[in-house]
């Protein structure tokens, strides 16, 4: 059985969103800011939201939801971490963009729009295959007739686990120490990270994810009545292959 913040099966604590994460997200996810990044992804969803508006599930800190509105669309927003959303309405722009803190599986606001997003792997955050279910019901249910759900989700990278090994590192260098743990029965991993402080102490953080094959994406997506449009590997829709480490799906409400 699972406690609080366990996921069922695997040792590692989901992640905590609380206070002393919010605290460093954004210097911790600077590259993520950029406006090589940024811009991309805001065109991307300005062009799907049209003239309609826009909701962000999982907004965080606003890193994307905050280009977004001053790029002209109406935006609103989810989040289960008041901490996370705190920081959020301390931005410029950010007093613009209404959050209802909840859960984004459940939580309803008012209204209908023309897309509902979740990026930045937000739906691997739901550490069972019921609850990213519901959330892919919960994105339809906020969608107008003709409305498009966007999900920019990592692919499992499970051909770089040898046989018999359960991590997989991903960053080894002087001031970061990243891997991933992977348990392929219950469908989980876990990225550990530890660091190097100003002071020289070590830090250190841990979370579980679910991982989801694309595959099962389009069909946790059928089961809420929306059908895949379009996928492409990054944000400038370049294709996606094979060797692609990451997706940006594009489901339709008919
Ligand atoms: C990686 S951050 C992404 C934030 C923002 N979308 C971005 O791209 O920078 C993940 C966010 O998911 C939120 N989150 C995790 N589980 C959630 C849930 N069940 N419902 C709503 N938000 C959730 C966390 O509080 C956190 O703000």
């Amino acid at each position: 059985m699972s406690g609080p913040g366990q996921a069922e099966g695997f040792a590692t604590p989901v992640q905590d969103w609380g206070e002393k994460t919010a605290a460093r997200y954004d210097a911790s996810t600077s590259d993520r800011a950029s406006k090589e990044v940024l811009g991309p992804t805001v065109a991307f969803l300005a062009q799907l939201a049209g003239k309609g508006r826009a909701l962000e599930l999982a907004i965080g800190t606003g890193r994307v939801a905050i280009p977004l509105a001053a790029s002209g669309v109406e935006v609103a927003g989810i989040d289960l971490s008041e901490a996370m959303v705190r920081r959020l309405r301390q931005k410029a722009g950010g007093e613009a963009v209404p959050v209802v803190v909840g859960d984004m599986t459940t939580t309803l606001v008012p209204g209908r729009f023309s897309l509902v997003y979740l990026v930045f792997n937000g739906l691997s955050n739901l550490t069972s295959q019921a609850e990213q279910v519901a959330c892919f019901h919960n994105a339809a249910r906020h969608l107008d007739a003709g409305g498009r759900f966007v999900i920019e989700l990592f692919v499992p990278a499970l051909r770089r686990l040898p046989p018999g090994q359960s991590a997989v590192p991903f960053d080894v260098s002087e001031d970061h120490l990243g891997f991933d743990t992977y348990d392929t029965v219950s469908q989980l991993c876990a990225s550990h990270h530890y660091w190097r402080e100003e002071d020289g102490t070590v830090g250190s953080s841990a979370g579980t994810f679910r991982y989801a094959w694309p595959a099962e994406c389009d069909l946790m997506a059928a089961l809420a009545g929306l059908s895949l449009e379009s996928r492409f590997s990054g944000w400038e829709k370049e294709p996606f292959t094979a060797e692609s480490e990451s997706h940006v799906s594009v489901y339709a409400k008919p």
